[in-house]
């Protein structure tokens, strides 16, 4: 059916043809409840009316113009970024790799401005961070490295989640300029750190003076219950601080943002993109903001992640095969002992859309705006699926 397009996904035999709310409709007509979210992109649903006004006016005003001109809906949305996060400024692109890539220079450039002329980026074990050479370099998983040596020089990589790790690895390398990490990591299998971690990291870059740049592509905008996953460790503030996914709800935009040391290292001609930051993308950008606001759906993300925890640990907690449940907001994972891959295709016959990570995680992603009744319905369906699924697996105890 594809064959004009690049293999470069290994795609599931389905496509749909229309959306709303936390439903799609497939080409036969049937319906799926959608606990993926385009991977963690559609926080508000698919077709919503507030985003598809903002399109429509927005492309009938003006779409497109060039970074060359003043973009005055670029700087509105640079300011609400800004308010909510406590960063200073913002650069605009349209994917997370690319707002990663603009960090990654960042950090680079302020290693020179220091003197280093060789600087070493400090990256995790597990971590992903885009496709492009330098983020598929920073990405801790050996697979997305295969076939594209010889990689981007400049990264060292720590264990995740190990302030000791961190500490010495900062000892070690004198030309260290920058610290790169998720909050939560989505691809590497929902990981959530000590709740000390994010505060023990900010301190260790203090000490050293290096920069704290924080991947919040999958875990901004709402998605962990706060506006940004670091908002949950109280008083630190990244220096860098990169977006995209729920950023748009669809429209191709990312973000990098900075404060502090970070402010001002970019200066005219060291980076820039044609669409980054155009009319159309920062119309819609502030339109999912607003939503997000006006409509409350970060309360709905933290009274719906109660409920569907007890509602996954009441069903899998105990049973062989099911090691443990994790979650920050609307990010869940459910870790099995065994590979569960194949749990995919049987959501989708089951009418619902979820996500396999990390060989063994089930991910679970639902778009921010569903209500209680659809929250049962994934946590009824998703048990179901993982208890026949191991019925018919020979799992081990693990208790
Ligand atoms: C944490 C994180 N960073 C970066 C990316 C790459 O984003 P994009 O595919 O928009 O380039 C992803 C995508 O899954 C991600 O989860």
């Amino acid at each position: 059916m594809t064959d004009s397009v690049m293999p470069t996904y290994g795609r599931l035999d389905v496509a749909f043809v229309a959306g709303k709310g936390a439903w799609l409709t497939d080409t036969q007509g049937k319906q799926y409840l959608d606990a993926l979210s385009g991977i963690a992109v559609c926080n508000l649903g698919h077709s919503h009316p507030a985003v598809t006004q903002a399109i429509c006016e927005q492309a009938g005003t003006l779409m497109h113009t060039s970074n060359i001109y003043h973009i005055p809906l670029q700087t509105q949305l640079a300011e609400k970024l800004t308010e909510l996060s406590g960063m200073e400024q913002v650069f605009f692109c349209n994917s997370g790799a690319e707002a990663n890539e603009a960090a990654i220079k960042i950090a680079r450039k302020y290693g020179h401005e220091k003197g280093i002329d060789k600087p070493v980026i400090i990256v995790m074990d597990g971590s992903f961070h885009g496709r492009t050479m330098a983020t598929l370099t920073a990405t801790g998983n050996p697979k997305v490295h295969a076939g594209f040596e010889p990689l981007v020089p400049g990264f060292v990589r720590v264990p995740y989640n190990d302030l000791d790790a961190l500490r010495m690895a900062i000892g070690h390398w004198p030309e260290a300029v920058a610290v790169m990490l998720e909050p939560v990591q989505g691809e590497g299998g929902i990981k959530i750190p000590d709740a000390n971690y994010l505060a023990g990291v900010r301190s260790l870059c203090d000490q050293r003076k290096l920069l704290m740049m924080l991947d919040e592509v999958q875990t901004g905008i709402g998605r962990t219950g706060k506006w940004f996953g670091f908002q949950h460790s109280e008083g630190i503030l990244p220096d860098v601080m990169m977006l995209a996914k729920g950023l748009g709800n669809g429209m191709p935009i990312g973000a990098c943002l900075v404060s502090g040391p970070a402010v001002g290292i970019l200066q005219a001609g060291n980076h820039g993109s044609t669409f980054g930051g155009n009319p159309l993308a920062c119309k819609v950008a502030l339109t999912v903001l607003e939503t997000v606001e006006k409509t409350n759906l970060l309360d709905n993300v933290n009274t719906l992640n109660t409920q569907i925890v007890d509602g996954l640990e009441q069903g899998l907690l105990g049973q062989d095969g099911v090691k443990t449940i994790r979650s920050s907001g609307f990010m869940f994972g459910i870790e099995l002992t065994i590979p569960c891959v194949g749990l995919v295709q049987q959501a989708l016959e089951k009418g619902m859309l979820i996500n396999v990570t990390a060989d063994k995680v089930i991910r679970l992603l639902p778009p921010l705006v569903i209500n209680a009744d659809e929250a049962n319905q994934i946590v009824t369906t998703v048990s179901e699926l993982v208890l026949e699924f191991l019925a018919s697996q020979a799992v081990e105890s693990v208790a």
